[in-house]
């Protein structure tokens, strides 16, 4: 299947249009059925083991569940992480802020573009850059743009992202069945179809600086990308 961008209906409606609110919703569950938390998770604690992981900085966050959900899993090895979400129109409510408080975790919201923001973004040691159903947005050259960016400010980087192919496809037009509204129903085949396969975003990762990079298939429809810092 050839890779193929179309603008996301949500990335359109404004934060607050109740498709958009209930398709934030679908997100959570369709994150919760792929695991994405975990194959994170997983992948993090495997390159992070006996560092010390001060911040997670998740770029297009969206209502940062996501990042609650992976902090979770994270805290027990790392427990005093920072998080940080980044995305254009950030949208956290209180009982994800609650989250990571009873987590004994800070979190702060950045609305920004994320190219503004990896352009001009300090970033102290022991931070790391994840992003979950995000990269899938972007063209290769934002890509490469985006991943010589990251490749400056910070040792580890991860991504879980759509994996394009037929299987993932075919359930992405069904997930009208698990509840998912015509937003969700559209932008799910949307993003298999702009998904990675193969060793796609390795090969955008700069060449320069001693990397390991490691990308495959997770689970079931996903694409797990990891870049270390050797
Ligand atoms: C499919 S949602 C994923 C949200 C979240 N990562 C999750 O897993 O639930 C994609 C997010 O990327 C954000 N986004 C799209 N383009 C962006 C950009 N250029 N800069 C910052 N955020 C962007 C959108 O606002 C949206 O919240």
């Amino acid at each position: 299947m050839e890779r193929t961008l179309e603008p996301e209906w949500l990335d359109e409606l404004p934060p607050d249009d109740p498709k958009a609110v209930r398709s934030r919703r679908d997100l959570k569950r369709l994150n919760w059925w792929m695991r994405h938390d975990s194959l994170m998770a997983d992948a993090l604690l495997r390159y992070s083991k006996g560092k010390s992981l001060q911040r997670v900085v998740d770029l297009g966050a969206g209502d940062g569940t996501f990042a609650l959900g992976l902090t979770r899993k994270l805290v027990q090895q790392h427990p005093k992480v920072q998080v940080t979400l980044v995305d254009r129109q950030p949208c956290m409510g209180a009982e994800t802020r609650d989250g990571f408080q009873a987590l004994g975790c800070t979190v702060e919201t950045v609305a920004a573009d994320i190219f503004d923001w990896l352009t001009h973004a300090v970033v102290p040691p022991g931070t790391i850059f994840i992003a979950n159903l995000f990269l899938h947005h972007f063209h290769e050259a934002e890509l490469c743009e985006v991943f010589y960016l990251a490749s400056k400010q910070v040792d580890l980087f991860a991504a879980c992202e759509p994996r394009r192919a037929e299987l993932s496809l075919r359930m992405a037009k069904l997930v009208g069945l698990i509840g998912c509204n015509s937003v969700t129903r559209h932008d799910a085949v949307v993003s298999v179809r702009a998904g990675f396969t193969k060793r796609e975003l390795s090969d955008m990762w700069p060449t320069e600086g001693a990397w390991l990079l490691q990308e495959q298939r997770a689970g079931l429809f996903s694409h797990l990308f990891v870049a270390h810092r050797k």
